[in-house]
């Protein structure tokens, strides 16, 4: 059988990606553009200026994934682009590109849904796996907890009802003066605290609650950070940092653990940015197997934004014949279901 080579793009927020992947398994190239120099200086993304560098970034990232794998276009089969959610001046940039290599080249247009490509990076990295399993999906947009039922099949069984679990990062690494992106930062500096010594509030919402909230927990460690200074006291930074992130991480894990256990699925896998917190990695690791349960995560470069976990996607919505029209619209609010 040839192989199923699919185009994958994305720029729903500040990597300008593109990567060819065969058969949703093989990664030929996956190039990352990443624009968190020119953000940095902001202190967090700019969507204005996020749009605009992806316009000037989009065809020479598409060019090298292709030369990357060392493939032609007329070779390819598909073209996957997030549609969304995400940045909508961003994901216009990459909505409008794979639809003119769609219409160029006369292949299919594959709508991928952002949560769900982060989802899918977990089948580049594991062959063996298969439906379903749960998957949390932690981001700087998003904390889901989603069962894939089937492939392309999903039920959200839970979500945040406030903050995502990266962008609680990235607001309390600003707070620590940390720079952007604040969850590597915060990691580094927490590595050098003590996760026990500040005791900050875990929001758990009801003993059977697969809902998450970060709100409080920012509160908890400005208000920790403001009784410090009242006091003339110089707070501990890496045992803030490293207090902050146990009570995320706790709670995210807990939670998956909670979820296995209310459906019966005993296989849970993470994804999204967040999930390169090698904290986070280590005791969902212990946990998962203390309880019985298998645990897949990928690799971390697969786990920010990347246009491989897109094509990857993709090429199951190819296998189901999901084609978009060339009308098809980016869009920032897009629903998983
Ligand atoms: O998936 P992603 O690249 O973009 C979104 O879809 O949002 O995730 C980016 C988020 C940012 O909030 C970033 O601070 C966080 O992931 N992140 C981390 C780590 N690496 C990235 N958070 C905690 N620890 C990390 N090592
Ligand atoms: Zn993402």
């Amino acid at each position: 059988m040839p192989v199923t080579w699919i185009l994958g793009i994305e720029t729903s927020c500040d990597e300008t990606s593109a990567a060819v992947v065969g058969d949703g398994s093989i990664i030929a190239s996956n190039v990352i553009s990443s624009q968190i120099p020119v953000h940095r200086q902001y202190g967090g993304v700019v969507p204005e200026v996020a749009s605009r560098q992806h316009l000037e970034r989009i065809t020479v990232v598409v060019e090298k994934a292709l030369q990357d794998a060392g493939i032609g276009f007329g070779d390819l089969d598909g073209i996957a682009v997030t549609v969304g959610p995400g940045l909508i001046g961003a994901l216009l940039v990459g909505v409008a590109a794979a639809k003119a290599y769609s219409y160029y080249l006369q292949k299919p247009l594959l709508p991928v849904h952002h949560l769900e490509a982060h989802l899918y990076s977990n089948f580049l990295a594991h062959q063996d796996l298969k439906p379903p399993f749960i998957c949390l999906v932690v981001s700087g947009g998003h904390t889901s907890l989603i069962l894939l039922k089937k492939h392309l099949e999903y039920e959200v069984l839970g979500a945040t009802r406030d903050d995502a679990a990266g962008e609680a990062f990235d607001k309390i690494a600003r707070v620590l003066g940390l720079p952007y992106p604040g969850g590597p930062a915060l990691e580094e500096l927490a590595s050098k605290g003590d996760p026990e010594a500040i005791n900050f509030p875990r929001a758990w919402l009801g003993e059977d609650s697969l809902e998450f909230s970060f709100s409080g927990l920012k509160t908890a460690v400005l208000n920790y950070l403001k009784g410090r200074e009242k006091e003339g006291i110089s707070p501990n930074l890496p045992d803030v940092a490293a207090g902050f992130q146990a009570a995320v991480v706790e709670v995210l894990v807990e939670k998956t653990i909670k979820a296995a256990k209310q459906t019966g699925i005993s296989d849970l896998c993470l994804a999204g940015g967040v999930a390169a917190n090698s904290t986070l990695r280590r005791l969902f690791q212990k946990r998962a197997g203390e309880e019985g349960f298998s645990f897949y995560y990928p690799e971390k470069i697969l786990c920010t934004d990347n246009a491989a976990m897109v094509a990857c996607a993709g090429y199951y919505h190819y296998l189901a014949g999901h084609f978009a029209p060339l009308n098809q619209e980016a869009c920032a609010n897009y629903p998983l279901s």
